[in-house]
């Protein structure tokens, strides 16, 4: 479902971003663009630039981007058609009624009805809680330290003792069974008919980051199994893609997250101050935890239980964040168990220094590691040392390995000279294998370029946004196949395509995607930070450079997919290259 291409552009360009984001953000001309400190992220300085000519924003700390529907979406948390609306309504257009198809509306009222469910389960929970029966959840939460302003906040519950007075409850409201049965609340019983998933707990209500009620823990007073219950997954409800108080946490607008493990240690670590704790929900951390993450904070301290299973979850999670470019601490509780008991124990000063404390991800993996091995036994302790080599390895830049080689060598008190030739010894091994493990012929796995290979590509799109005549210049070189990776490929199509027809808009482009990340995406493909280049000739000279590589890549890219029977393919690579020597001496000029 969505609104024709040409309605959206009328709200698009009835919305002036500058207007708009000053409304939000404050701004300060400066050249030709405008600056503010960044909305999405933390940071002292400005690197958040509004372009006006562009009806562009990009940041250049955090990579946030797009045109004013992406602004409206990713600052109020709306979907596409949501800040369409939003922004209309600002402009005074009347959109037209949005067609659905049938099973697209029908998807959207259920999980519309859903959440009217949960909101009302909520309150229900809420309200029993302030009752006589409710009295013991009180003392419950209570005896746990938890404040009357905290229940409140959190919208803390109590599932009474009967079995199926919430059913009761939303029937009488009219809800049919079925409904009721997908909403998780209720199960169906054999012997007892429906009865309500939740009874005898404290209930905890999960929202997700608009406030909306998508689930519930709730757990036993006392001892009793299980310990906490959690809804089951439901149309609105998925556990890999939420965070347990991260609609609290990201209007700390802190540049790290607390990651734990309890709904428990959540509450208890907002009361002390820390509100930018949430919890992954009894569920291992996944990929999609992280990219939600990675829309707040860049940094994240992971405060796990101080068990064997915390530190196993720890190094679990590790790698999933490291993947997203999420830097990671871990903070140790030690003596005590979990967050929650050691604010109990020791205060939020104290948790505090905990946290300025919290060690880097790479130096706990070491510690981990450590313990693995018998440090007394020459044998074992150079087996670790190699295993810690191998670890180092992971640090592609020079700088950054060394600093890590030196604390670690000095740590575990080997000659900061034996590990670097370690890591040298093992990098020699490790590439040796990589050869064997890939022959030259045979079928090569379909992997992703490295980022080295697409960067001129990306730089192109940008330069062709800048530079007004470019497109023609460059067009008997680069052809669309060029732009080899298929999202690149896609914006460039469009971007010719608007060439063409002589109506270059790239703010047009942003709002034909619907989905943020990708909004995102084309927004950082036209704003790709340019080398300074200040005269003339050196615009030139890297414009050049760039044409050259990508054409480079385009043609290696192509023979390595090659079939060695695909003698036509081969004639037309062989050509390509004779092409490219000459493009070897190309020079581009401005006029
Ligand atoms: P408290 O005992 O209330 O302090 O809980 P905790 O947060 O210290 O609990 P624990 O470390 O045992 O568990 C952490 C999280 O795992 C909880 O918040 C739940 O989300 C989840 N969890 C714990 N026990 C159970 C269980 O029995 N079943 C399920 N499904 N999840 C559980
Ligand atoms: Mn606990």
């Amino acid at each position: 479902m969505r609104y024709p291409e040409e309605t959206i552009e009328e709200v698009r360009t009835a919305n002036d971003i500058v207007d708009v984001i000053s409304g939000y953000v404050r701004l300060a001309k400066k050249g030709s663009s405008h600056f503010g400190l960044c909305p999405f992220h933390n940071e002292k300085s400005p690197s958040f630039s509004v372009s006006q000519s562009k009806q562009m924003y990009y940041c250049f700390g955090c990579g946030a981007g797009g045109n004013v529907i992406t602004f409206v979406m990713e600052y109020e948390n709306f979907t596409f058609v949501e800040a369409v609306k939003h922004l209309a309504d600002r402009a005074g257009i009347v959109l037209p009624e949005l067609e659905y198809s049938r099973e697209e509306q029908k998807k959207a009222d259920k999980k519309a009805a859903i959440l009217e469910l949960n909101k009302l389960a909520a309150n229900y929970f809420y309200s029993q809680l302030q009752t006589k029966n409710g009295a013991r959840a009180r003392q419950y939460f209570l005896d746990r330290q938890l404040t009357e302003k905290t229940m409140k906040h959190f919208g803390l519950g109590y599932a009474n003792i009967y079995q199926d007075d919430l059913y009761q409850y939303l029937k009488k409201k009219g809800y049919k069974d079925e409904l009721l049965h997908e909403s998780g609340l209720v199960g169906y019983h054999e012997k007892h008919g429906m009865q309500d998933k939740f009874w005898n707990r404290v209930m905890f209500p999960i929202m997700d980051v608009n406030n909306h009620v998508i689930g519930f823990g709730g757990r036993v007073m006392g001892d009793g199994e299980p310990k906490y219950l959690n809804s089951r997954e439901t149309p609105v409800f998925d556990k890999s893609r939420n965070l347990y108080g991260l609609n609290f946490a990201r209007t700390a607008r802190e540049s790290c997250l607390l990651i734990c493990e309890g709904y428990m240690d959540v509450i208890a670590m907002h009361q002390a101050g820390f509100t930018n704790a949430v919890a992954s929900l009894g569920t291992a951390f996944t990929q999609g935890h992280a990219q939600l993450i990675k829309r707040y904070a860049k940094e994240v301290i992971l405060v796990y239980d101080s068990d064997a299973a915390g530190t196993k979850a720890i190094l679990r999670a590790l790698p999933i964040l490291r993947e997203a470019g999420i830097t990671a601490r871990v903070l140790r509780m030690g003596p005590h168990k979990d967050p929650d008991e050691f604010i109990k124990n020791e205060g939020a000063e104290a948790f505090q220094k905990r946290i300025d404390e919290a060690e880097n991800s790479f130096l706990f993996e070491i510690q981990v590691l450590e313990q693995e091995y018998q440090m007394n036994d020459p044998e074992s302790r150079s087996r670790f040392y190699k295993e810690v080599a191998a670890k180092l390895l992971r640090f592609r830049e020079e700088l950054e390995r060394e600093t890590y080689l030196e604390t670690v060598a000095k740590r575990y008190r080997i000659e900061p000279k034996q590990l670097r030739s370690l890591v040298t010894s093992v990098s020699l091994s490790l590439s040796g294998e990589t050869q064997k493990i890939q022959p030259k012929s045979g079928v090569r796995k379909k992997e992703k370029p490295p980022n080295g290979a697409l960067h001129p590509q990306k730089l192109l799109l940008t330069w062709l946004v800048e530079e007004t005549q470019l497109f023609e210049k460059i067009k008997p070189y680069i052809r669309l196949e060029d732009f080899t990776e298929p999202f690149y490929h896609t914006v460039a199509e469009m971007l010719y395509e608007q060439w063409e027809q002589k109506e270059l808009n790239p703010a047009r482009i942003i709002s034909r995607f619907q989905d943020e990340e990708q909004q995102r995406q084309a927004a950082s493909l036209f704003n790709t930070s340019i080398r300074e280049v200040t005269t003339k000739e050196e615009k030139e000279k890297a414009i050049s450079e760039t044409v050259y590589k990508v054409k480079e890549n385009s043609i290696k890219n192509r023979s390595a997919r090659l079939e060695p029977t695909d003698l036509t393919g081969m004639q037309k690579v062989l050509e390509d290259k004779k092409e490219l020597q000459k493009l070897r001496n190309l020079h581009i000029f401005l006029d």
